[in-house]
């Protein structure tokens, strides 16, 4: 498996003339909003003009579709055991946004093979050429292959929330990681805080442990809070991004995929927290009165 993940990683890097770059969105606890933030970033990055392509690597329980509000006749998973061509798994969103799917059935249950991974270092070899960016949605739980595989990338974008069960889970996912491969980027996003102080507060902790006990220093990428209408664009099947364009997380995101795209992560993390038909009507007031 190690040569497998080392062979993987030599090619997507090597045997191209690649300006892609991959990044794979992890957590340690499930269910922390992984999916939900590779859409919707996915979604401002193609909206700043990259060309992003979105692989559900949920094998078997691929949700990225649904999220998409788009049907997926192949999916990775079909593509892996030789059932289709890469060009039958790509399916279009929108302008700059493609995506594939993970596929239904628990076939994360199935054994890798060396075929199969013959057939994904074909397939990501020939896709790194037509986009700028790559997101692998990792999907829950650590399995030794999905490890591996995040080993092949170039960035890693890890997503906590505020709990400290997900704090701490988060941690030894980087911990693992990193003992590894030291040169591994990591990126921190917290999910689901009450407020801007709890968002900045979990991101420090994480940011402060990394560099006292692993001697590594992370990025604070953004913190996204609690919003109500994450849950109702879901249940729209429409990313929050496009569908409520203006609310918390959607400027977070945009916010977020900005500072990912244009800055060196040395400039602090801005929360979006109001919004932004409220702010400006405050920034009005506030001038009115000086
Ligand atoms: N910023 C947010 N505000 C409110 N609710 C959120 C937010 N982000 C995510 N959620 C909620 O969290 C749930 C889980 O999100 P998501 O499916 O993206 O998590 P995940 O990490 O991909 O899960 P898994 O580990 O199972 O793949 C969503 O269904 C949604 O209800
Ligand atoms: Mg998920």
């Amino acid at each position: 498996m190690m040569d497998q993940a080392a062979l993987l990683r030599q090619k997507m890097q090597g045997q191209v003339q690649i300006t892609c770059k991959t990044i794979a969105v992890v957590s340690g606890k499930g269910g922390v909003g992984k999916s939900n933030f590779t859409t919707n970033f996915s979604l401002a990055l193609a909206e700043l003009k990259q060309r992003v392509l979105i692989v559900d690597m949920d094998l078997g329980m691929g949700n990225i579709h649904i999220l998409l509000g788009k049907t997926a006749r192949n999916s990775l998973t079909n593509y892996l055991q030789g059932e289709c061509s890469i060009q039958e798994i790509i399916h279009h969103d929108d302008e700059n946004l493609d995506f594939i799917a993970g596929g239904s059935g628990m076939s994360s249950l199935l054994r890798w093979s060396d075929f199969m991974f013959e057939r994904l270092i074909f397939a990501f070899n020939e896709l790194q050429k037509n986009y700028d960016f790559i997101l692998f949605d990792m999907g829950a739980g650590a399995t030794e292959w999905s490890l591996q595989f995040i080993m092949s990338v170039d960035d890693v974008v890890v997503v906590s929330t505020t709990e400290p069960t997900s704090v701490t889970d988060a941690y030894s996912m980087m911990k693992y990681i990193h003992n590894k491969d030291q040169d591994k980027n990591f990126h921190l996003i917290c999910n689901r805080a009450f407020s801007a102080e709890e968002g900045l507060n979990t991101l420090a902790r994480l940011k402060t442990t990394m560099s006292r006990f692993l001697v590594k220093e992370v990025s604070e990428l953004g913190v996204i809070l609690e919003d109500i209408h994450v849950r109702k664009a879901i249940n729209q099947q429409v990313p929050y991004k496009r569908l409520y364009p203006n609310c918390v997380a959607s400027r977070a995101i945009s916010e977020i995929a900005e500072r990912y795209l244009y800055n060196d992560g040395t400039q602090t993390v801005q929360v979006v927290e109001t919004n932004q038909f409220l702010s400006k009507l405050k920034g009005l007031f506030s001038k009115g009165r000086s």
